[in-house]
């Protein structure tokens, strides 16, 4: 059966190459928008941080109609993947829009999630995008676009791709460049003519991948995913097979396709529909929607496993500002369960105080978007410095390695070589890549990657680019850091310097984390090893807003100061936390591990 009213693609663009736009002028020429309803209303990516970031970290459903087709738009996730949501997310649909622009070209960025839909052997649209500007150069763009697909391993269908020629700011595309236009009309017609329709069994039972969680204060989760198999009814009862093989029952309370921007609650959905369905209280992604009678399982992405991990604690420290709105550790253990709904390669454990969790991620950068997400919303709390996820496995030690993808300008290939060989990388590639860009990839203990994306970010002046997923565990090699010991805190409050140790390894605590005021004359140190105690004195009156606590990038904020070796050992010389005064400072006694 084929679902020929039906065209489901997502969109690859990089940042500003115009994406939002270009969804808005789809919608509008569509008719999707009327009189009363706010056309600048812009939700493709309405995540701040994503904007900031310039990647999206989830994926948001919209339709658009063209005449009688309905055309599901799903937006892909940036260049980071956080556990095979790509994947998922590309499973959905049969057809890629790959938008760029027209003077600046494909971007590395892109090449990630565009690999994966060659390999998919999803068919690509290529649009280009800004035709209006005065410097677009849309034939040499076509050719790097060529480059890039030859080299991602597209095969000669997916290389003889259609091209669409757009401005989305004037709301036009036309196929040949010397074509006039007035309108999308071109693009429509090529999707619907290009994007194959979904096709497959109507009549054998229903199945339908979970892809993704919305959650929802009214109706509870909220599941969304393509139905593969069969069809789908409002108030029917289906099977649940979850990933490790159980089966459960539920019932299908709503049942939402897209319109535009939003959900519309329908009666019946069929093959090929991206679906919503609320009712399943404890559905999680991977999980298939299945027939009662036949439940029968789809294959799911896998999803990568945790490398690293840092302590969330409540902020007892003497500089928390209280600022926020949630501060108690029921706010921080309600939150970070509500995560899990969602971020699905992310772990949340009890820890031994009843007020630090541990959660664990595919990396500093998944975890530190965690982190801003939930002090943009206002709770406050700390964190300790990240730490590697290591295994046993028959009973050697293993720890994890990620494989590196690294897009430079030529001019800083030495440097980042460099940094990386002092990490325990070891190369694996090296190659050009597209716009004077060279790629280098690498195999590297994810030890090694913390505290290096800022290193890197410095180094390359904002101009390079990393990526790196799950390769697996290997037997640790040699030299393993110990467990951090404790930090170091001393502070000048007017009347006395104070100073204190904290066990950072039990309780995870560190005293400096976004959002904590930090005073003059501060002395904050992190020591794993007494070598490498690293001491800084915080120069301003008060620094706010410190990123990622604990990892090396907060500390390297405030220019180093002199400090011996032995002045910091006096510092730490005792096992218990000294005392400190004023008393209005409240520190608690820790011992050592
Ligand atoms: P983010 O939302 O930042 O992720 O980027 P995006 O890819 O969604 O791009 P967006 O639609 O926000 O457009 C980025 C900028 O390019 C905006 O200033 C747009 O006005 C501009 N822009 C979009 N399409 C066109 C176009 O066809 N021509 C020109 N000249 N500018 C455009």
């Amino acid at each position: 059966f084929v679902r020929e009213d039906i065209r489901n693609i997502a969109i690859i663009a990089h940042v500003d190459h115009g994406k939002t736009t270009l969804v808005d002028g789809m919608l509008k020429q569509s008719g999707v928008f009327r009189a009363n309803e706010k056309v600048d209303e812009r939700v493709m990516d309405s995540n701040d941080i994503e904007r900031e970031r310039g990647i999206t970290i989830l994926s948001k459903n919209t339709a658009v109609y063209y005449k009688e087709t309905k055309i599901n738009i799903v937006d892909t996730p940036g260049h980071a993947d956080f556990g095979g949501e790509v994947e998922r997310v590309l499973k959905m649909v049969d057809g890629v829009l790959l938008l760029v622009d027209a003077f600046e070209g494909p971007m590395p960025q892109n090449r990630f999630v565009l690999k994966k839909a060659l390999e998919l052997k999803l068919k690509p649209i290529v649009v280009i995008n800004k035709i209006d500007r005065s410097d677009a150069r849309p034939n040499e763009v076509i050719d790097d676009v060529f480059e890039l697909f030859l080299e991602l391993g597209a095969d000669d269908e997916q290389l003889d791709f259609p091209i669409v020629y757009c401005s989305a700011r004037d709301g036009i595309a036309k196929t040949e460049l010397e074509d006039e236009s007035i309108s999308l009309e071109p693009l429509f017609n090529t999707i619907i003519e290009h994007v194959p329709a979904p096709q497959g069994f109507i009549d054998e039972p229903l199945q339908m991948l979970v892809t993704t969680i919305d959650s929802n204060e009214y109706v509870g989760r909220i599941a969304i995913g393509k139905i593969e198999r069969g069809r789908i009814r409002k108030n029917q009862q289906v099977a649940v097979c979850s990933t490790d093989g159980n089966i459960r029952n539920g019932k299908i309370v709503t049942l939402y396709t897209f319109n535009g921007l939003k959900r519309e609650e329908v009666e019946e959905a069929n093959l090929g529909d991206i679906v919503a369905i609320s009712g399943i209280a404890d559905i999680n992604i991977g999980e298939t929607i299945a027939d009662v009678q036949n439940p029968e399982a789809l294959p799911f992405v896998e999803i990568d496993e945790p490398t690293i991990s840092m302590t969330f604690s409540v902020n007892d420290s003497p500089f928390a500002g209280r600022e926020g709105d949630y501060v108690t550790t029921r706010h921080l253990r309600d939150r970070l369960l509500k995560e899990l709904d969602t971020n699905v390669s992310l772990r949340v454990n009890e820890t031994d105080s009843t007020d630090a969790f541990e959660v664990s991620g595919r990396g500093e950068l998944h975890l530190s978007i965690l982190i801003e997400t939930m002090r943009r919303e206002g709770y406050e709390f700390q964190v300790s410095r990240p730490r590697v996820i290591y295994k046993e496995i028959d009973g050697v030690l293993c720890e994890p390695i990620e494989y590196l993808t690294i897009d430079v300008p030529e001019e800083f290939v030495g440097v980042v070589i460099e940094k990386l060989g002092s990490r325990k990388a070891e190369m694996v590639n090296m190659a050009s890549a597209i716009n004077g860009y060279s790629r280098l990839e690498f195999k590297i203990p994810a030890r090694g990657l913390i505290g290096y994306r800022s290193e890197f970010l410095t180094d390359t002046k904002g101009n390079g680019i990393m990526n790196h997923i799950f390769y697996g565990y290997e037997p640790a090699k040699g030299d393993i850091p110990e467990r951090s010991r404790g930090v170091l805190v001393a502070f000048e409050t007017g009347e006395a310097v104070t100073y204190g140790l904290y066990n950072a390894q039990e309780r995870g605590t560190l005293f400096i984390g976004p959002g904590t005021p930090v005073y003059q004359g501060m002395i904050v140190g992190v020591c794993s090893r007494a070598e490498d105690i690293d001491v800084n004195v915080c120069k301003k009156k008060h620094v706010t807003n410190m990123r990622a606590a604990g990892s090396d990038e907060a500390l390297r904020l405030t220019p180093p100061v002199e400090l011996s070796l032995e002045q910091c050992l006096e510092f730490i010389a005792g096992d218990e936390l000294v005392e400190v005064t004023p008393k209005n400072v409240r520190m608690r006694k820790r011992i050592l591990d």
